[in-house]
């Protein structure tokens, strides 16, 4: 466990529980199937800056524990559609739902996921939490909808990834945060800053997955190694090479990437260019920046222990391995 998850440790232990019982509240194939991916673990990142971004704001009620579940929820909902989206079959160490039940039962697992995290917003009768949520999970649609569409298209611009990744990814930690702001009764300017303080670590977190898929190890990941790659997903790693390559450099990509006819030491031979270019430390300066806007924006939150967590939170993610 990192030291952030120690620092809200009681508070996870109740939003975990929370997620359980209204996990329970029925039991069923779809009830199985959404059990064994929270059973999973992960990091519970989402949840972590929720509560954060509620005690900093000097929240001392219990709705935050609500919100956090809440966004559990929703986040787990979108990673039962990602991995058919992506064709993965490991996710938080295990075989991912898709490839025990199949993309149909994952589906409709991740639709009622995703029902279930309104169940429990209603409890918190908070309907500006309800509007920044409802925007988010709009967006992450259309993020991963986008990101299918740019597949397979190394010469994507820097700017439209961008705009990709903030929507599949960083909205939600943006909201994350504002809610928690908002359940805490911050003022507009609080939850402004929270929000983005959240996308910009939405941003640089999606950078560092992006990089781990080339750069990583498996088991430390609980996913696999090269997923994006054998996809042709067009990823910030992809776009910076495909950028700087010469001519025959961009032969390769076109064959692995845009044409998809990928030879088992093709994987190798990207990672040769991509160190050619220096691409990760490029990758990882990038989400650096990010997480110097995120820092940044916290200066409109009051000084508080929590808040010091949160500087801590957004250092500590350029430097995961999971
Ligand atoms: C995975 O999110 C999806 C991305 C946005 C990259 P996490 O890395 O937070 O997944 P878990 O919840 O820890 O498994
Ligand atoms: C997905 O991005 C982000 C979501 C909205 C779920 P990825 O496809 O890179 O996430 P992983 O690597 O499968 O977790
Ligand atoms: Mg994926
Ligand atoms: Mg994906
Ligand atoms: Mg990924």
């Amino acid at each position: 466990m990192q030291f952030f998850q120690k620092a809200v440790k009681d508070e996870l232990t109740a939003v975990n529980d929370l997620i359980l019982a209204q996990l329970e509240s029925n039991v069923g194939l779809v009830e199985n199937i959404g059990h064994y991916i929270v059973d999973a673990g992960g990091k519970r990142l989402r949840p972590v800056v929720v509560l954060l971004s509620s005690l900093a704001n000097g929240y001392e009620g219990s709705d935050h524990l609500r919100m956090a579940a809440v966004i559990e929820f929703i986040h787990t909902a979108t990673l039962l559609h990602d991995d058919v989206v992506d064709e993965s079959n490991l996710r938080r160490g295990k075989k991912t739902a898709n490839m025990i039940w199949g993309n149909e039962f994952s589906v409709l697992a991740g639709d009622f996921l995703f029902a279930q995290s309104f169940e429990l917003m209603v409890e918190t009768k908070s309907i500006e939490a309800l509007s920044s949520l409802a925007t988010a999970s709009c967006k992450i649609t259309q993020g991963e909808f986008q990101q299918m569409q740019i597949s397979n298209k190394p010469e994507t611009s820097i700017e439209k990834y961008f705009e990709v990744i903030g929507k599949k990814t960083a909205e939600l930690f943006g909201a994350s945060c504002e809610s928690g702001v908002i359940v805490a009764n911050g003022n507009v300017k609080q939850q402004k800053a929270a929000y983005d303080y959240g996308y910009n670590l939405g941003l640089a977190f999606q950078i560092v997955d992006d990089l781990m898929d080339f750069n990583n190890n498996s088991n430390k990941m609980g996913k696999n190694l090269g997923d994006d790659f054998k996809l042709g997903k067009t990823t910030l790693p992809i776009i910076l090479a495909w950028e700087k390559s010469n001519s025959s450099e961009r032969k390769f990509w076109v064959k692995t990437i845009k044409e998809l006819k990928q030879e088992p030491s093709d994987f190798n031979k990207a990672l040769t260019i991509l160190n050619k270019y220096n691409i990760f430390n490029e990758c990882k300066n990038k989400a650096q920046e990010f997480i110097s806007i995120a820092k940044e924006a916290l200066f409109e939150l009051p000084n508080t222990k929590f808040k010091e967590y949160l500087v801590g939170l957004a250092d500590e993610s350029i430097e995961r391995y999971k």
